[in-house]
C-alpha cells in the first residue's frame, strides 16, 4: 500500500501533465485565472491538492524524494499562475491607461424637474413680507384647537351656526373628558385669542396657516389657508385698519389699487366690515369689465372680512377695553391667490397635478 502511494501520485502526475498551462493562458479575466488556479490547487477539490493528500501514506525513506516531485509541479503551476496573473493585471492597466480619458472638469448634469414652493405657499409668504415689511410679528398658533379660543373668547354665542357639526369638524382625544370640546379651527382667530391672552398691549402680529371647515364647492376646499393680521394699542381705530389695507393691496396689485368697505357682521369685530379690491382683470375704459368673469362685471372683488375687535373679546383676553382698542383682519389665502394668478377652480390648488403646478 506504500508503494503504491508513492505510485499513484507518479500516476497523479502524469494525468496532471500540462493542462493547467493551457487552462491559464485561455483565462481572459484574473477572476476566470483565479477559477482555472482553485481547480488545481483548491483547498479540498483541487485535483493537485488530491494527490498531495497522498503523501500521508508514504514511507518515511521514500518522503523526500517524492516531497521534492511533488513540490516541484506545485512550484511549477504557482510560476504559470504568476505569469500568467501579471499579464492579466498589467492587460487591464494598460487598457484603462489608454482608455479616453475621464475629464474631471466637465460640468455636472444640472437637476431637471427642480421643485418649488406650491403657489398657495409662494402667496403666503408673499402676504406675510407685506405685512412685515409694515411691522407686524409673525405667529404660529395651532390647528387642533379648544372650542374656547376658536369660538368662545370671539363671542361666538353657544348656537352660533357655525359652532355645528355641519360647519365644524370636531375631534374627539383619547383619554380626555367627555365634554373636552376639541376641534380643528375654523380660522386663524384662535392665534388673535391666544395672543391676546398671553401679551400685553401694544402688539401688531400677523398669523398664517391651515384652517378647516366643512365645505366642498368650486371655491371652497374643506381644508384651505388663512391669514389673520390684528393691532391693539391705546388710540387705535378705523382708519389706521383701512391704511394697513390700503397697502396691502397696492402691496399685492400695485401702486392706485382702490380698496372699498362694505358694513358686515362677525361676532367677535364691532363695527365689522368686508373689504373689497377693485378687479384688476378688466377695466371700463377697455370694454373689458362688461365680461368679466372675476369680478362678475362689479369691478370689485370681495376678499377679506375685518372691523375693530369688538370690547368683550378684548375683556376675555384679558385686556382693558377701556384703554385699549384694536383691530382684526383675515382672510383666504387660495382666494387671493386664486385672483393672483386667474385660477378658476380651487381644486386646481390641491389636485397636486404637476402639469398646473409646474406653472407657478
Ligand atoms: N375669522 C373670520 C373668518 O374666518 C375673518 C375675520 C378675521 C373677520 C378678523 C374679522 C376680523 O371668516
Amino acid at each position: 500500500m506504500t508503494a503504491d502511494a508513492v505510485a499513484a501520485i507518479e500516476r497523479g502526475l502524469a494525468e496532471l501533465g500540462e493542462a493547467y498551462r493551457d487552462a491559464f493562458a485561455t483565462a481572459s479575466s484574473e477572476t476566470a485565472l483565479r477559477d482555472e488556479y482553485a481547480k488545481v490547487l483548491g483547498k479540498k477539490q483541487g485535483s493537485l491538492t488530491r494527490v498531495m493528500a497522498l503523501m500521508r501514506d508514504v514511507p518515511a525513506e521514500r518522503r523526500p524524494d517524492a516531497g521534492a516531485r511533488v513540490n516541484a509541479f506545485k512550484d511549477q503551476v504557482e510560476a504559470a499562475f504568476t505569469a500568467r496573473l501579471g499579464e492579466l493585471t498589467s492587460a487591464a492597466r494598460d487598457a484603462e491607461l489608454g482608455a479616453r480619458p475621464f475629464d474631471l472638469t466637465l460640468p455636472g448634469r444640472p437637476p431637471v424637474g427642480r421643485g418649488h414652493l406650491h403657489p398657495v405657499l409662494q402667496t403666503r409668504d408673499d402676504l406675510l413680507t407685506i405685512f412685515r415689511d409694515l411691522g407686524f410679528e409673525v405667529v404660529e398658533g395651532p390647528e387642533v384647537e379648544v372650542e374656547e379660543n376658536n369660538f368662545t373668547k370671539l363671542a361666538f354665542p353657544p348656537d352660533h351656526p357655525a359652532t355645528d357639526m355641519q360647519d365644524t369638524f370636531w375631534v374627539s382625544v383619547a383619554g380626555a373628558p367627555d365634554d373636552a370640546r376639541v376641534l380643528l379651527r375654523t380660522h386663524t382667530s384662535n392665534t388673535q385669542v391666544r395672543v391676546m391672552s398671553t401679551r400685553t398691549p401694544p402688539m401688531a402680529v400677523v398669523s398664517a396657516g391651515s384652517v378647516y371647515r366643512r365645505d366642498d364647492d368650486v371655491t371652497h376646499s374643506p381644508m384651505f389657508h388663512q391669514i389673520e393680521g390684528f393691532l391693539v394699542d391705546e388710540a387705535v381705530s378705523m382708519a389706521d385698519l383701512k391704511g394697513v389695507l390700503q397697502a396691502f393691496a397696492e402691496g399685492l396689485y400695485g401702486p392706485g389699487t382702490p380698496i372699498r368697505f362694505r358694513p358686515s357682521y362677525f361676532p367677535f369685530v364691532e363695527p365689522g366690515a368686508e373689504v373689497d379690491i377693485g378687479c384688476v382683470f378688466c377695466s371700463e375704459s377697455d370694454g373689458t369689465r362688461a365680461t368679466c368673469r372675476v369680478c362678475k362685471t362689479t369691478g370689485w372683488v370681495e376678499v377679506l372680512g375685518c372691523g375693530m375687535i369688538h370690547p368683550e373679546v378684548l375683556k376675555h383676553c384679558g385686556i382693558d377695553p377701556e384703554r385699549y382698542r384694536g383691530y382684526a383682519f383675515g382672510f383666504g389665502i387660495e382666494r387671493i391667490a386664486m385672483l393672483r394668478y386667474g385660477i378658476p377652480s380651487i381644486k386646481h390648488l390641491f389636485e397636486n397635478d404637476p402639469r398646473f403646478l409646474a406653472q407657478f
